[in-house]
């Protein structure tokens, strides 16, 4: 199997990042403790430091996890979905819950200032051409147009079913989809990573963007690649044992 390093690497590296986030965990004050208490700490750079940038990476890319100083990411998620997903968290991935009110650390006021701060220092204010699709989906996609969307824009670099190619690891891995939402992947097909040479939407096929419905239709393909067993518990289906 085709295991390069970045996606091979994202389950470990994001699962240390958890562990060594446990060593600041209430009663177990670090052992450099501010004057400040850690929950009146509102400085940007504090805050992204120690909370964000194991994983979105430091100054914002070069994480495991998307970069948060992406101008596409900025351009298509407002300020509500930034708050929200930093309040709340994402259910079933590695991205934690940061609001005291989700069992997280930090208050109101400290979200706010790292909201702020990513949207202040990274975002631009320059429309893009042409307009990305939307952040959320407008239509639900269909997984078997998405099957031809993902040959005609990603096969050439992720090999044929997405299993890993020359120049791409696989991105059908299960370990890997496991671990990332719907969302997420409609955001990183759409904003890409840069810092790892993943093109954005309009680069895969030069000069010939993709449609919303294109985005809308390659994800509901990758999340068919999921193995079905968590998806509904009265599946007819065998559970297969381990692959
Ligand atoms: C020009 C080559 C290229 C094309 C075309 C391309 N990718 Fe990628 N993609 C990459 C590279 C490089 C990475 C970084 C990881 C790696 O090296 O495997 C990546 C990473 C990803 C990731 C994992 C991102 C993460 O960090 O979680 C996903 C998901 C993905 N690509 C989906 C797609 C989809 C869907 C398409 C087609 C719409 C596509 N890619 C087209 C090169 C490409
Ligand atoms: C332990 C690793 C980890 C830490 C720490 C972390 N994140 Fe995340 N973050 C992730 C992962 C993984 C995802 C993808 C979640 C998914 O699959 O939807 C993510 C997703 C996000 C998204 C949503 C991307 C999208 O698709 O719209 C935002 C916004 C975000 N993180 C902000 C933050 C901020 C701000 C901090 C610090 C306060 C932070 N994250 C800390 C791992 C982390």
């Amino acid at each position: 199997m085709a295991m390069r390093s970045p996606i091979a690497l994202f389950a470990l590296a994001l699962s240390c990042v958890a562990i060594c986030a446990c060593n600041r965990a209430p009663g177990h004050p670090a052992v450099d403790s501010q004057v400040l208490r850690p929950n009146e700490v509102l400085n940007f750079d504090v805050l992204y430091r120690q909370n964000c940038a194991g994983c979105h990476g430091e100054q914002g890319k070069g994480g495991a996890a998307i970069a948060l100083n992406s101008e596409i990411y900025l351009a298509i998620a407002d300020e509500g979905t930034l708050r929200r997903i930093t309040a709340k968290g994402v259910p079933g991935t590695a991205m934690p819950a940061f609001a005291q009110s989700s069992g997280g650390m930090l208050t109101d006021e400290q979200i706010s200032a790292i909201v702020g701060g990513i949207r202040s220092r990274w975002s631009k204010r320059d429309s893009l051409d042409p307009i990305p699709p939307s952040y959320i989906a407008l239509a639900p996609g269909d997984p078997q147009h998405g099957l031809k969307v993902y040959e005609t824009y990603c096969s050439s670099c992720h090999g044929a079913a997405g299993r890993g190619g020359s120049r791409a690891g696989s991105i059908v891995d299960e370990s890997y989809l496991n671990l990332v939402s719907d969302q997420y992947l409609r955001t990183i097909v759409i904003a890409g990573r840069p810092e790892l040479s993943a093109p954005d939407w309009r680069g895969n096929v030069p000069g010939k963007p993709m449609s919303q419905q294109e985005v809308s239709d390659v994800v509901a393909w990758l999340s068919a690649q999921r193995p079905k067993l968590a998806l509904s518990s009265n599946t007819k289906s065998p559970t297969g044992g381990t692959q």
